[in-house]
């Protein structure tokens, strides 16, 4: 606007540029003398003219097209041209240019991914805060990347393998049944895993039972795994209602189980890189060095866990989507975990282990 002001100005004076009249241009001291203000006195020698005419041959020249740069009034005053810019047209003008779905966005996401892990709430286990938490945060930084043009991979992690399913499967056998689970479904689910809870603590033999069926599971027992993924659809039909509600959606709902059989091959890349140690019968990786503690890949029985399974789909993103960022909204509490899992990844040998980026939640 100002450019277009000093461009008329110049015209109408001649013999100028219009970048002269913008150096003169002054923003005046109080709001009674306008927005901007002109000057006159160093025209009047080429004009040989007074700078009060100067201004007021100014103003009358511009009167017809004011309106159309903006400008709402203009007054000649001792030499001076002051312009009182039209400030709701100023203002419309910019609220429409917000309204403009790109307005203010930088692309410079172009051509690159994103993965995100968010929300991933545990199955057969309670949708608390701060998985609402996460879901929220998760989907805003979704909406601002793929703004900036980044291609983003959203990934509900799912924890959806794990002892939980043992305790479950123990409670739906003692003190449920078909019938009624697929009457209530999720609140069912979680009246047994409470009742299990409960009455472990006065029965622990109810825990080594459990122990047993999650056993079971990882030895993919047809019976076991039956359960579990019955079980599973059952929550997911819950979580899915919550994210309808939140208007949230993802590109991918593969957990934990999902990397269970990619551990196999992990623990072989760690062993030939001389990096897997035995202690106590499980296999780690010594962090000592770092100053953190070890990070556990196989238990005792052979079986992945937390740790492992996230290496193996850090691995597997990599070479699926080849992220350039992949970033995990979880509370402040998994820092250290996810220290220990970057960790491991560098040990590896992985020169973008930087790229992986943990976004706790205090
Ligand atoms: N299921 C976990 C929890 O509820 C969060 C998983 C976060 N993502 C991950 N890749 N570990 O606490």
């Amino acid at each position: 606007m100002k450019e277009k002001i000093c461009k008329c100005i110049a015209n109408t004076l001649g013999n100028l540029s219009e970048y002269e009249v913008m150096k003169l241009i002054e923003i005046p001291p109080e709001d009674k003398m306008g927005d901007f203000a002109l000057p006159c006195f160093s025209f009047s020698k080429v004009l040989r003219k007074n700078p009060t005419i100067i201004a007021k041959e100014l103003k009358g020249a511009m009167q017809e097209v004011q309106g159309e740069l903006g400008i709402e009034k203009l007054e000649a005053v001792n030499g001076y041209l002051n312009i009182f810019m039209n400030r709701t047209k100023y203002i419309q003008y910019w609220i429409d240019k917000m309204k403009e779905p790109e307005f203010g966005i930088v692309k410079n996401g172009s051509g690159k991914t994103i993965c995100m892990d968010y929300s991933s709430p545990n199955i057969a286990k309670n949708f608390h805060v701060g998985h609402l938490r996460t879901t929220v945060i998760g989907n805003s930084l979704y909406r601002i990347y793929e703004k900036l043009g980044y291609k983003v991979v959203r990934i509900n992690y799912l924890g959806d393998w794990g002892t939980q399913f043992g305790k479950l499967i123990v409670a739906y056998k003692k003190w449920s049944d078909e019938a009624t689970v697929k009457e209530k479904g999720i609140e069912e689910l979680l009246r047994i895993y409470v009742k299990f809870n409960t009455e472990s603590e006065k029965n622990p033999e109810l825990v080594d039972e459990a122990r047993q069926w999650f056993v079971k599971m990882e030895q993919n027992n047809e019976e076991a795994i039956e359960i579990w993924k019955w079980f599973k659809e059952i929550s997911l039909l819950e979580f899915t209602r919550v994210y309808e509600l939140l208007g949230v959606s993802f590109d991918s709902y593969d957990g934990e189980s999902f990397y269970r059989d990619k551990v196999p091959s992990l623990v072989e890349e760690l062993k030939n890189k001389g990096l897997l140690k035995e202690s106590q019968g499980a296999n780690i990786i010594d962090l000592s060095d770092y100053d953190m503690p070890p990070c556990l890949i196989t238990k005792s029985d052979g079986g992945s866990i937390y740790h492992s399974r996230d290496i193996a789909a850090i691995l597997y993103r990599k070479e699926n989507y080849g992220f350039d960022k992949c970033l995990y909204v979880t509370g402040v509490e998994q820092s250290l975990h996810f220290k220990q899992v970057f960790k491991a990844i560098d040990v590896m040998g992985y020169d973008w282990a930087d790229t992986l980026i943990h976004v706790p939640m205090a």
